[in-house]
């Protein structure tokens, strides 16, 4: 499998994205982006427990379940955050996590929680982005997104960096928002996401926008279909899909063969 180091030289084909409902330029989206996370960065724990109503823990349960980490594996944990994925491949037995996010206050939040100190020998904890990865090309065994890549403006320049990175053999799970088909789940779960994720984001964290974009980026993004398709176009093989919760949830797992 050929090396995408030069895709970071040549420009993108890709001008304009998706901000949520809005059409940004591409070199705008991360700012954005970055404002809404460093508006969340503090509240971020809470918030996901009170909006999933748990339920983001049994999702990377799902993740982990289907990983089923070896006390061999390297993982690089993309848009890492406060480091969940990376916690539960530690402590389900894999090696070493490298939890790499673009946000360094989401960073000092997740090294923060105590759950962590156990592990913080097993743990590097770096400021990084998705797009053009700080790792080593064939460097990791398995690399997550978790809940990140709807975030990144240039998603095809970060799946391309992330088969980079993988030995070959290595596998890419990405867990994310996906689209919900049953029409009486779908109205239940428009109902909570527009009328209350913003007041719980109000109330919680002083913060409507960030829900809102929360919201309509889930709207926006790639159906499973797509998303396997623009994973198969990394040169990925074995491109399987676990929709979770009807929907609401989805997991997209991949190999690099060689
Ligand atoms: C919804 S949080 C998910 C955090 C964590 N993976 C989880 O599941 O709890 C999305 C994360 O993506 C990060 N992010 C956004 N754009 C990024 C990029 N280009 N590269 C790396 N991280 C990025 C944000 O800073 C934020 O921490």
């Amino acid at each position: 499998m050929s090396t995408d180091a030069q895709n970071n030289l040549d420009p993108s084909p890709v001008s304009q994205v998706d901000f949520g409902y809005r059409t940004v330029a591409l070199s705008q989206k991360q700012n954005l982006v970055n404002e809404v996370f460093d508006s969340v960065a503090s509240s971020y724990d809470i918030m996901n427990d009170l909006m999933s109503v748990g339920v983001h823990r049994l999702w990377k349960e799902a993740l982990l379940d289907w990983m089923a980490p070896r006390p061999n594996q390297i993982l690089a944990d993309l848009a890492g955050g406060t480091g969940d994925v990376s916690l539960k491949f530690l402590q389900r037995g894999g090696q070493f996590a490298h939890v790499i996010d673009i946000n360094e206050q989401m960073l000092a939040a997740g090294q923060k929680r105590k759950v962590m100190n156990k592990y913080q020998d097993k743990l590097n904890w770096l400021a990084g982005d998705a797009q053009d990865i700080p790792l080593a090309d064939n460097s990791v065994d398995r690399v997550t997104i978790a809940f990140g890549l709807r975030n990144v403006p240039d998603r095809m320049k970060a799946l391309n960096q992330i088969v980079r990175i993988l030995k070959p053999g290595g596998r890419f799970c990405c867990l994310e928002f996906s689209h919900v088909k049953n029409p009486l789940l779908s109205d239940v779960y428009d109902r909570w996401s527009f009328n209350v994720l913003p007041k719980l984001g109000l109330l919680v964290a002083g913060d409507v926008q960030s829900y809102h974009y929360l919201v309509e980026s889930i709207r926006q993004f790639p159906s499973q279909a797509e998303l396997c398709t623009m994973m198969a176009d990394t040169g990925m093989a074995q491109i399987k899909v676990r929709s979770l919760s009807g929907g609401i949830a989805a997991i997209h797992s991949g190999w690099k063969l060689d």
